[in-house]
């Protein structure tokens, strides 16, 4: 078989591609490894920036998000017992999206099927080779046959441990990464969120963020060791740490509880490969880039990446102008780079590190107090949290 493009990867920033592709007059065949509800259920991101919204709008997959998404004007920091509201509206003009990455897939999933375009499920890729010549080939296994995909280009959105990226020679990669060390224990809650707006706290004895999915499902997380075995938290033991690490001088909070329905543990970690792109081989999202989630950037990079990509790769295949092609990977790293520092920032301001240096603890403390003290330090913050415009990093 023969596309324009395969997209390796059918997670938000390859179905994001194909429809943004598909508006371009451009085809693609997309290849995604897991089963559907797998991709449908696993629980991730929660957060969209303005432009992830513009991007769900323009391919038609906003109706959902409309009715049931819920957009937050501003979040809540806490830190020695008090809090500081950071005001986006105000600050920024822009607002950001509670709309879950499951539904986000979903809803591109059934566009993409409603439309009858290719989009293969249970597809293992095998190889992606050929990549220096003008027709690169994907080979995959699905339903026990092996086959065979053609592509003028070939884009690598399979994750950070999918096989698209090991098609560069290793001599042209150069990778970066930071571990921290500590995980985020993640609960999805059958209870009304405590809090109308997300609460990023640190606690004396670490992090807590409490996040919602709708107006009756609380989302929140809690740092633990690297390592931690979610099924060892007991139910009551997650709450009681959570009302510890949000409480309020003042007294004036109070956590609400139910009953826990998902755990899960996240290694907190940022990753960046470069190049993005090497020969007819473009690489997006998690592919090439990682970031801690404390940020709430991973999702929104990857479509950045691939609202970057489709205009290049429109361009090209609409006039053989290479261009924006060629400039594809040093655009979106500038970007990939602010979201690394932003949630390097972020993640070192409210976790505590596990092997307590005190020197590390009194800059994220004078950090906090400069937000709390500062409008301009404020608007720093919230510009980066609702994400720069394309072309503004
Ligand atoms: C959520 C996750 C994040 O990493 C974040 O910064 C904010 C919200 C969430 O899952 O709701």
């Amino acid at each position: 078989a023969r596309t324009q493009v395969a997209i390796v990867g059918g997670g938000p920033a390859g179905l994001m591609l194909s429809h943004l592709l598909r508006l371009r007059g451009v085809d693609a065949v997309v290849l995604e490894a897991r089963p559907r509800d797998r991709v449908e259920t696993r629980q991730r991101a929660g957060i969209l920036e303005h432009g992830t919204v513009d991007a769900l709008r323009e391919v038609g997959a906003d109706a959902r998000m409309d009715e049931l998404g819920l957009p937050h004007d501003g979040f809540e920091l806490r830190f020695a017992g008090r809090s500081v509201r950071v005001d986006m509206q105000e600050l920024t003009g822009h607002r950001v999206m509670i709309w879950a990455q499951t539904e986000v897939t979903k809803d591109l999933i059934a566009l993409r099927l409603e439309q009858g375009e290719p989009l293969v499920f249970d597809a293992e890729v095998l190889s992606v080779s050929d990549v220096e010549t003008d027709s690169p080939l994907v080979r995959y296994r699905h339903q026990g046959a092996e086959h065979e995909l053609r592509a003028d280009v070939v884009v690598g959105a399979d994750g950070s441990y999918g096989p698209a990226r090991r098609a560069i020679p290793e001599h042209l990669v150069r990778r970066f990464e930071r571990v921290y060390p500590y995980s985020w224990l993640g609960i999805l809650a059958d209870v009304a969120p405590s809090s109308h707006e997300l609460i990023y706290a640190r606690g004396r004895t670490g992090f807590a963020l409490a996040s919602m999915r709708s107006p009756s499902v609380t989302r929140a997380y809690i740092q633990v060791p690297n390592g931690t075995d979610p099924q060892a938290w007991a139910d009551e033991a997650i709450w009681d740490e959570l009302a510890a690490r949000f409480a309020l001088d003042d007294g004036s909070f109070t956590l609400a509880r139910g009953p826990i329905t998902d755990k899960s543990v996240t290694p907190m970690r940022s990753m960046v490969t470069e190049p993005m792109r090497h020969g007819r081989l473009f690489l997006a999202g998690d592919a090439a880039h990682i970031v801690p989630p404390t940020g709430a950037k991973g999702l929104n990079l990857a479509v950045a990446d691939v609202r970057v990509l489709a205009e290049a790769l429109g361009e090209w295949f609409a006039s053989k102008d290479e261009r924006l092609i060629d400039a594809y990977s040093d655009t979106v790293l500038r970007r990939v780079w602010r979201a690394s520092h932003f949630s390097w920032t972020m993640t070192t301001m409210l976790h505590v590190d596990p092997d307590g240096d005190p020197f590390d603890e009194q800059l994220a403390l004078s950090h906090l107090h400069h937000i709390e003290s500062s409008e301009s330090a404020r608007r720093a913050l919230a510009e980066n949290y609702r994400g720069l415009a394309l072309g503004a990093v």
